[in-house]
């Protein structure tokens, strides 16, 4: 029996009108979730609920079986330095800093080690000691997906992180996540317009007229 390593149940939230209500999904380990809906549906924001940026108004949010909002700062600060792998949709790299500098303060925080079959996977080994600034976005992207499974979470939490990216080099970041994924029995919840992407996924959850519609792909 696969663990369950998250697990969202009757979620709604707000901003200023309601975003989606009665939000409910659960992610087993080795399983991969695509989130996909129209630009403003709130696929971000249910990410971030998911991934302790943001309480939702309603509902519960349990990680590795432990209710989410009740923790204090620290274990939640733990959960985010050791469990989770963030890539921001906008990613947020040291920009003054080198690539290997972005991946060091992410391996050092976490006690890990640089993998270099990662960077190799991502090709971007060849720019190791360019400054961040120095690079085109399809390379930051790529940095900051190295930046995240060098730290080994048990969750990936990827917010469009092939936008910036040709076909070709956005399946070679989709396989990168699925075979670590696989590999290390973690998770995945990845945000995308991609439907070709999203299919790759075990589960496809949709945010349509502010409800989830959550589908399990056929396992072969
Ligand atoms: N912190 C906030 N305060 C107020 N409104 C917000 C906040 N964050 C998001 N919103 C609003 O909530 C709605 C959903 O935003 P969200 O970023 O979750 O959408 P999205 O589905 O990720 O869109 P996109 O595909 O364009 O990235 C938008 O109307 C947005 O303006
Ligand atoms: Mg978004």
């Amino acid at each position: 029996m696969s663990k369950t390593l998250l697990e969202a149940t009757s979620i709604s939230h707000s901003f200023d009108t309601l975003l989606f209500s009665d939000v409910d999904f659960t992610l087993l380990e080795g399983q991969s979730m695509a989130i996909v809906g129209r630009s403003g549906s709130g696929k971000s924001t249910l990410m971030h609920i998911a991934s302790t940026f943001i309480e939702p108004k309603e509902g519960s949010v349990k990680l590795f079986g432990s209710e989410l909002y009740t923790q204090s700062e620290e274990q939640i600060e733990q959960l985010r330095r050791y469990d989770l792998g963030i890539v921001f949709q906008s990613h947020y790299l040291f920009k003054g800093m080198s690539v290997v500098e972005n991946i060091n303060v992410a391996t050092m925080l976490s006690g890990e080690s640089i993998d270099e079959a990662l960077l190799e996977k991502l090709e971007i080994q060849a720019f190791m000691n360019q400054k961040i600034s120095e690079l085109s976005g399809g390379q930051q992207q790529r940095v900051s997906i190295a930046r995240v499974l060098s730290k080994k979470p048990r969750i990936i939490f990827a917010d469009e992180p092939t936008g910036n990216l040709d076909k070709a080099t956005a399946m070679i970041v989709m396989d990168t996540l699925m075979s670590y994924v696989k590999e290390n029995k973690a998770g995945l919840v990845l945000v995308t317009h991609d439907e070709e992407l999203s299919a790759l996924c075990d589960i496809t959850a949709r945010l349509e007229e502010k409800r989830l519609i959550v589908s399990h792909g056929v396992t072969i």
